[in-house]
Formats: structure tokens, sequence, C-alpha cells
């Protein structure tokens, strides 16, 4: 086989353990906070218009262009319904991004520990990764500045970050948008921006620097990360570009459908966002009790530091019938990635903690 020599050493995507992987009589209920959804589920509005589908003709293709959905994001937005890209979660825009800017001789400047998929995707279409260290957990703008060259083809912005949470202000960004220079695409992933408890105005920033586009997705906040709904938010031109290495049919029609009535329930967002906010403030408090660092978060997340090896932690917390995330993988080998999960969820994981601490001192 003539594969490409730089995926030899490349591994599959390895997701948080799911509650059916470790499932036992012993351990019940199993609590998954491993990979940021939402422990608040997704609006009822998404229950009401999937209850219309059972008569749907499910051997028709789905709509290629998403209108419906479309013209929800595109008014909940303000923005042009040409401005927006639909994609199988925001996994499949970090691949169409990568496929149509990255080859041998380009580079693309990120930082690092960071998402996962921009490297690997990176890795595939043979770019250079031009990787720059966290300060204190954030993102090193002026660094990463230094890394851009006349080669330079994207530059990754996770805000906020990835396995750290912490949010770059919108003055900061600001100031990054006017130095890159307008050849280089800037990709700002807001996954988790809903969470976020400042103002953030970066829909605002599309205006006057085409070359920004903003990534986010229905997995997060809206609960619906089975559905795999993710979409970009650009200059039209942009837009235009990337558009044609799409597939064809890539989100389904229930995906779609859940969206759209998703969107149209902001009130449940805002629900959760405050919700989040509270839970997340006991995991400071806890941390601050019993003498662990953590990463101050924007997200449904919480990155702390264990200071010793994180598989035990998470092998501990495993065995309480708690799965979290090892920071192993996420180039925090000390630290534990845990989502913010409902009350009694935390309150849980806080237990176990705590036991992990008493037995190990
Ligand atoms: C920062 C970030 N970007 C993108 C994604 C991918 O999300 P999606 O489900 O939209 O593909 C994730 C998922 O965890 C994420 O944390």
């Amino acid at each position: 086989m003539k594969w490409k020599d730089q995926i030899h050493n490349l591994q599959a995507y390895q997701p948080g353990k799911s509650i059916d992987e470790v499932k036992n009589a012993q351990l019940n209920p199993i609590i998954k906070l491993a990979s940021n959804e939402n422990p608040y589920g997704y609006s009822s509005n998404v229950d009401e218009v999937l209850k219309q589908y059972d008569h749907f003709n499910f051997s028709l293709y789905p709509d290629a262009s998403a209108a419906k959905l479309r013209e929800s994001v595109s008014s909940l937005l303000g923005v042009n319904k040409k401005q927006l890209i639909f994609t199988n979660g925001t996994d499949e825009l970090i691949q169409i991004i990568s496929r149509a800017l990255l080859e041998h001789g380009k580079n693309t400047v990120m930082a690092t520990p960071t998402f996962s998929q921009y490297k690997h995707n990176a890795i595939i279409e043979g770019g250079e990764v031009r990787e720059v260290p966290l300060k204190n957990g954030k993102h090193d703008l002026n660094q990463m500045l230094a890394e851009i060259d006349i080669n330079t083809a994207v530059v990754w912005i996770c805000n906020p970050n990835n396995p750290t949470g912490t949010y770059i202000p919108n003055n900061q960004l600001l100031s990054f948008l006017k130095n890159t220079p307008k050849d280089v695409l800037i990709v700002l992933d807001e996954a988790y921006i809903e969470y976020v408890n400042q103002s953030y105005h970066s829909l605002d920033f599309i205006k006057d620097f085409p070359n920004l586009l903003i990534m986010r997705t229905f997995s997060k906040i809206y609960g619906l990360a089975s559905f795999r709904i993710g979409y970009g938010i650009s200059s039209e031109a942009i837009i235009q570009k990337l558009e044609p290495l799409r597939l064809p049919f890539n989100t389904n029609v229930l995906g779609q459908t859940a969206a759209a009535a998703a969107v149209k329930d902001q009130e449940f967002v805002q629900k959760c966002q405050k919700r989040n906010a509270e839970e997340r403030e006991k995991y400071y408090t806890f941390c601050l009790e019993n003498q662990l660092e953590y990463f101050p978060s924007e997200t449904n997340f919480i990155l702390i530091d264990f200071k010793c090896d994180s598989d035990e932690v998470t092998k501990f917390l495993l065995s309480k019938g708690l799965i979290v995330r090892s920071g192993r993988l996420l180039g925090f080998p000390t630290c534990v990635r845990i989502t913010i999960g409902l009350k009694e969820q935390n309150e849980k994981v806080r237990t176990a903690i705590k036991e992990f601490i008493h037995e190990g001192s």
C-alpha cells in the first residue's frame, strides 16, 4: 500500500470511556463526566419536533443545504445565511479547513496543549505543525504571532481552550486579529463559548476581518452531541471556498431538525449556563479547601492538578463508577479533566476525590 508517510504514527482518536464499556453489576450508576456533554440534556423543544418524525420518509436524503437550520442560526446570530457552513460536528469542519489549506510546504500555528484535532488533521494533510506552549494554561498570543510566516495558512485559537478552560478576552483577541496577515485563516474554535461568563463579541469581528472563521457546535451546551451538528461562521468568500469540500449530505435530517428546535430555546441555554457556573464555583471552593490546584474555567469542565500520575486518579474514580478524563493524553500528565455534571454527580466526584486524597496520604 502506498500510504502517505505522515499517517504512519497516527493514533485513532481516543474518546473518553463510554458507560457501556465500564458497566458491571457492582457499579451502579455509572456517571460519565469525560467528554463535556451537557448533563442537563437538551431543550424540550427537541423532543417535541422529533416526535413528529415518526412519519418521516427516512429513505430520502437530508436537505443538503440544511436550509431550516441555516435560517434559525442566521436569525439567532444576525448573520447572513451565506456566511454559514454546517458540518458533521465541528470535527468535520476542522477536517475541511485542513484539507482546503494545508499540504507539504505550508504550516499551521496552534497552542499546545489544545484540542487534538487541529494537529491531527494538519499531519494527515502533510502540513508543518507549529505548536506554541500555553502560558499558565492560556494561549501565548504574542509567541503565536511570532510563529506566523509567509507559509502559514491557518492559525487555530481554541477559546475557551480545551483542556484548560481558559478564555481570551475580546481586547486581546482583537489585537491578535489586527496583527495577523490577511491571507492567513484564523480559526476561532468556540465550542464552549455559551458557558463564558464575560460578554463576548467575536461575531462582530467578522465584518472587519474576512479571514476570521468562528466554529460553534450543538454538542456542548445545546446537549445534542450524538446528532453531530457543528457550524462555521465567516465571510461569504471563505464559506464559498470551503463549501465544495463538504460531503454532499454531511448533516443528517434528525440532527438538522433537533438543532433548529434547540436554537429556539435560548432560555434553556441560559439556565444551563447559570447552573454550570454555580456548580463550577463549588469545585473551586473544594479545590481551595483541599489544596488542589486548578485552572479557572469558563467552560463546563475543570482541569485539576493532583500532582501525581493522572491515570491513578482516573482509575480510582472509575472504581467508584465515575468516568473522567485523564490528563495524560491531553498534555497534562498530573491533571484530570472533569466535566461539571449535575449537583449530585459533582458531590459524588468530590467525595471520591477526598477518598483518593485520604487513601494516598
Ligand atoms: C474545543 C473543541 N472543539 C471541537 C470539538 C468537537 O466538537 P463536535 O462535537 O462539534 O465535533 C470539541 C469536542 O470535545 C472540543 O472540545
